[in-house]
C-alpha cells in the first residue's frame, strides 16, 4: 500500500500454447462482502467463501487449475470490481490469467464471473493469491496457493507436508481500504500517512490492544516427525520476523525455488515472500510459541497494534490443550542474511558476469508534497484505460512509443539477460519489489521446467555474485540499491511493483 509504484515490463513475441497433462483441479470462488473476524472484532470485507484467509489451493505441478470467480460483491464503501492475481506462478503462454487489471485483463465486474485457466507446466512450490484490482486485498481477498512436486529433490528431508503446515502471515485493519488509501493519499493531519493495521494474525488469528482472547493458531505435530512448513507473509503493510522457540529451521525453498538448505534460527519475510523450512520435532513433548514480531514504521500510529504478540502455538502430542508454560521470550539466535541462500538447480545468474543485454535503472521516489505519491525515474504510474495485453494483442502495440509514458512499459526483446538496478528510496522505506509473474527460463514440455525467477546479483547486503546468488520472485530494497538478473523468455505483459496502486479505475459495466 504504502509504495505505489507499478511498472511494466513487456515481453513482446509469439503467444502460443503448450500442450498440458495431468489432472484438472477446479475451485469456485464466491466473492462477497462477508463479515469477518479474524481478531475479534467484527467487520464486512471483500471474502472468499466467506472466510478469512480465503481456501487453501492445493494441486500437483502437472494439474491445470481452473478457478471460477463469482463476483457477488455488492458494498459500496469497498471497491466492487476484481480480479485475481497468482503470485509467482510463471503463466507460460497464459499470461490473460495473471491478473493484474488494466494489464493482463479487464475486471470481473459485479455479478459476473470468469474462470481462470492455469496449467501449471511442472511449476511448484509455494505461492499466494491476491485481488490485484487498486488495494482491495487489504480487505481480505488473500490466500495461500501451493503446488506439490511429487519428484521434489528435498522430499528426503521432510516427513510430512500438507494442508496443516501452511502458515500464512497478515495485517489486519478494522477499515475498509479505499477509506484508508483516501488517508494515505491525502493525509489526516499528521506526519504520517501510512495506514497501520489493527492486528498480525498467524494463519488468520490474531488479537488487538483491548480485544477479546482469539484463540491462537494451533500447529500440531507428533514428537520424532519432520515437517515442512510454508510460512507465508499475506500481509499488506508489515513484515515479521519468525521463529519457533527452541527450534531450529532449515531453509529449503524460497519463493517456490528450491535452495541448498540452510538453516537459522529466525528469518525476516517481507511481502509476498514465501520460506520453506523443516522443523524437526525433536524436543520435549509440551506446547512452544511460534513467534511473528511485526516489522513496520509507525507502528505507534495504531493504539490497537501490538507488534510483539503475533503467537500462534507449536503443539506436540501428548502436550495439553492450551498457551505454552513458558514465556514467550524475545526471538534470539542466527537471523538469515539473504545473500547466503543459493539456489539448489542450476545455480547462476543468466549470462554470467557478462554486461547484461539491457540495464533499466529505476528511481523510487516519495513526494509528499500536500499529497503522497510514489514515482519512478520521476513518473507516477497510471493504469491505462485499455489492458496491455489487449493493446498488443489487438492494436498491435509493439514499441514503447505506442504506450503513454505513465504506463511505464518497457517493451524487451526475447531471449535477452537484463539488469533491473532498483534504486532505495532516500528516506529509507522498505520496497518489496516483485515482478509478479518472473520471467525465466521455461524450457519446453512439462517435465524439463527449469522455473527461475530472478537473480539477486546484488542484495541489500553481501557482495555481487553472479554464481550463486538467491533466486526468488520478491526482493526487499530499503535504502541502498539493488540489482536484479532475468533472462526474457516467456512472452507477455509482466507487471513489476512494490506494493499495490492506490489509483487505478474500475469498468463497472461491460
Ligand atoms: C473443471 O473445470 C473445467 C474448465 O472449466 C471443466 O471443463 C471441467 O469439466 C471441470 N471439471 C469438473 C470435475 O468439474
Ligand atoms: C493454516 O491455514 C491453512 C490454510 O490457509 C490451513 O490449511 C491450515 O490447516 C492452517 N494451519 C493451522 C495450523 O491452523
Ligand atoms: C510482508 O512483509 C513486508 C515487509 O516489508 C510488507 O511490506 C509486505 O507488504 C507484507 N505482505 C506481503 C503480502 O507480503
Amino acid at each position: 500500500m504504502k509504495d505505489n509504484l507499478l511498472f511494466l515490463i513487456a515481453c513482446i513475441s509469439g503467444l502460443r500454447p503448450l500442450t498440458v497433462y495431468g489432472a484438472d483441479v477446479n475451485y469456485t470462488f464466491n466473492i462477497a462482502n462477508s463479515a469477518v473476524a479474524p481478531d475479534g472484532f467484527r467487520r464486512i470485507g471483500v471474502i472468499v467463501n466467506g472466510a478469512f484467509p480465503g481456501p487453501l489451493i492445493q494441486a500437483q505441478k502437472t494439474d491445470t487449475l481452473h478457478i471460477t470467480v463469482n463476483n457477488q460483491l455488492t458494498n459500496a464503501n469497498m471497491r466492487r470490481s476484481t480480479t485475481i492475481h497468482w503470485h509467482g506462478l510463471f503463466q507460460s503462454r497464459t499470461a490473460s490469467e495473471d491478473g493484474p487489471a488494466g494489464v493482463n485483463q479487464c475486471p470481473i465486474s459485479p455479478g459476473h464471473s470468469y474462470t481462470y485457466d492455469i496449467p501449471l507446466n511442472g511449476q511448484a512450490g509455494t505461492f499466494w493469491y491476491h485481488s490485484h484490482l487498486s488495494s482491495q486485498y487489504v480487505d481480505g481477498l488473500r490466500g495461500a496457493l501451493v503446488i506439490y512436486d511429487p519428484q521434489d529433490p528435498h522430499r528426503g528431508l521432510y516427513d510430512i507436508d500438507d494442508a496443516n503446515t501452511v502458515i500464512t502471515l497478515a495485517d489486519w485493519y478494522h477499515t475498509a481500504a479505499p477509506a484508508l488509501q483516501e488517508v494515505y493519499i491525502h493525509g489526516n493531519g499528521g506526519g504520517n500517512h501510512e495506514p497501520v493495521p489493527d492486528a498480525g494474525l498467524i494463519n488468520g488469528s490474531g488479537r488487538y490492544i483491548g480485544g477479546p482472547l482469539v484463540a491462537r493458531s494451533r500447529v500440531d505435530v507428533v514428537a520424532g516427525k519432520r515437517y515442512r512448513l510454508r510460512v507465508i507473509n499475506i500481509s499488506v503493510y508489515s513484515g515479521y520476523e519468525f521463529s519457533i522457540e527452541g527450534h531450529r529451521l532449515t531453509i529449503i525453498e524460497v519463493d517456490g525455488i528450491n535452495h541448498v538448505p540452510f538453516t537459522v534460527d529466525r528469518f525476516e519475510i517481507y511481502a509476498g515472500q514465501r520460506y520453506s523450512v523443516i522443523l524437526t520435532a525433536n524436543q520435549p513433548v509440551r506446547n512452544y510459541w511460534i513467534r511473528a514480531p511485526m516489522e513496520l514504521q509507525h507502528a505507534s500510529d495504531n493504539d490497537n497494534l501490538d507488534t510483539e504478540k503475533v503467537y500462534a502455538i507449536l503443539h506436540y502430542a501428548g502436550a495439553p490443550a492450551g498457551d505454552p508454560s513458558t514465556k514467550p521470550g524475545s526471538p534470539s539466535g542466527t537471523l538469515l542474511e539473504e545473500h547466503l541462500l543459493a539456489p539448489l538447480e542450476n545455480p547462476g545468474a543468466p549470462g554470467g558476469n557478462r554486461p547484461a543485454d539491457r540495464t533499466i535503472d529505476l528511481n523510487f521516489q516519495r513526494d509528499n508534497d500536500g499529497q503522497t505519491e510514489w514515482t519512478v525515474n520521476g513518473i507516477r504510474y497510471e493504469s491505462p484505460g485499455v489492458p496491455t495485453l489487449l493493446n498488443v494483442i489487438a492494436n498491435g502495440f509493439t514499441t514503447e512509443a505506442d504506450f503513454k509514458p505513465s504506463e511505464h512499459t518497457f517493451v524487451l526483446n526475447k531471449d535477452q539477460i537484463i539488469d533491473l538496478v532498483i534504486h532505495g528510496s532516500a528516506n529509507g522505506h522498505t520496497h518489496a519489489c516483485s515482478i509478479p509473474t518472473p520471467v525465466e527460463a521455461i524450457n519446453d514440455g512439462p517435465t524439463s521446467l527449469h522455473g527461475h525467477a530472478f537473480d539477486i546479483i546484488q542484495g541489500e547486503s553481501g557482495p555481487v555474485n553472479y554464481v550463486n546468488p538467491p533466486r526468488r520472485d520478491v526482493v526487499g530494497v530499503k535504502g541502498s540499491t539493488v540489482i536484479i538478473r532475468f533472462k526474457t523468455d516467456n512472452p507477455g505483459p509482466w507487471f513489476l511493483h512494490c506494493r499495490t496502486s492506490p489509483r487505478d479505475y474500475e469498468f463497472t459495466n461491460r
